[in-house]
């Protein structure tokens, strides 16, 4: 990889939680290089859409967030509002899980297209909906004209994801933040908005950070993956590295716990115990009370996270 688009060193977000004073992203350091996918996975409450929102300065009213976060060199949480402005419509683009809660439903799918495009770059609207259309045939629609007269209740579920995934392409970012893009799609919308995703990453050139819940597919799309628990990071690998070389006893569980395509009918072995937030987590190891290696050492300190892994027992376990 050449330059690093994404880095991110000490992350630390606080904010309420139900009225309290909470950490819930501490130490989570990673990269992402120009054109890579990095793939964020971890059960619910880790912190991966948080952290994708502090990449993109859209973190919850009052949340305190420390560390660096550096775009291309440029240090995120120190933009003034009109760089922050900027970095917003040049730099990063996000596509959510939930693509009927982030688009307003009385406006046409051509105003939520070209607006952005209008107002920050002065386009033409007949020169933004002409590149809406473009953008609406690369990711699948090819009747893209009629479509921008639609409502957002015309279109299906999927559709309107690759509507998303147009608009996020609209102002030609370098970075992608793509928070469960697929994951209220079915199965087979899913893999086709995965491959459109892909595509678009290849012949853009734009880097990405993909979270899901799903291991499986984090491997298949991403060139490296983090694995989150708790707030931090416990290990980042290569997706090829993923299911020979995977060290940390929480990304080997999740490896045990996937479902299988081939023995359906056996039983899941899952994880016993419950995820955590950060602030629900014990001293010592996050893992500790889930992990079936731990020993005394992994509750009386937290290990440090040294070369891609976070763990006490790395050495003797992998
Ligand atoms: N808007 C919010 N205000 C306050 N706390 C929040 C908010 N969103 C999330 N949290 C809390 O922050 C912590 C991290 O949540 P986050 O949404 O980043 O997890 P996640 O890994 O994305 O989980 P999921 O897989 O369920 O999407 C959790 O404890 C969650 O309860
Ligand atoms: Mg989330």
């Amino acid at each position: 990889m050449d330059a690093m688009m994404l880095e991110i060193k000490n992350l630390r977000v606080r904010l309420r939680v139900e009225g309290e004073p909470r950490t819930v992203i501490h130490d989570t350091s990673f990269t992402i290089g120009a054109g890579e996918a990095f793939g964020l996975i971890g059960e619910s409450g880790s912190g991966k859409s948080m952290t994708a929102r502090a990449v993109a300065r859209l973190l919850p009213e009052g949340a305190e967030c420390t560390g660096e976060i550096a775009f291309a060199g440029k240090p995120v949480l120190a933009l003034k509002p009109d760089e922050l402005r900027r970095y917003r419509v040049d730099d990063v683009a996000m596509i959510f899980q939930d693509p009927r809660a982030s688009i307003n439903p009385v406006r046409t799918v051509g105003d939520f297209l070209t607006e952005a495009a209008r107002t920050n770059f002065g386009m033409r609207r007949r020169e933004a909906e002409d590149k809406a259309v473009a953008l609406l045939a690369e990711v699948g629609i090819a009747d893209g004209g009629r479509r921008l007269k639609q409502h957002p209740h015309q279109l299906s579920g999927g559709l309107l994801q690759r509507v998303m995934i147009a608009s996020a392409l609209m102002g030609d970012p370098k970075l992608l933040l793509a928070d469960e893009p697929t994951t209220a799609l079915d199965v087979t919308t899913q893999s086709e908005v995965m491959g459109i995703l892909n595509r678009l990453r290849a012949e853009h050139g734009v880097a990405m950070l993909f979270i899901t819940h799903d291991l499986e597919l984090a491997g298949a799309v991403c060139d490296r993956i983090g694995v989150m628990y708790a707030g931090s990071i416990v290990e980042t690998l290569s997706s090829d590295a993923l299911h020979e070389a995977a060290r940390h006893p929480y990304t080997q569980g999740l490896l045990t716990s996937r479902p299988s395509l081939t023995a359906t009918t056996r039983r899941l072995p899952v994880i016993p115990g419950k995820p955590l937030s950060a602030f629900e987590a014990p001293g010592g190891c996050a893992f500790a009370p889930r992990c079936a290696h731990v020993i005394a050492q992994c509750r009386e300190s937290g290990p440090e996270f040294v070369d891609g892994v976070r763990c006490h027992r790395v050495g003797e376990l992998s």
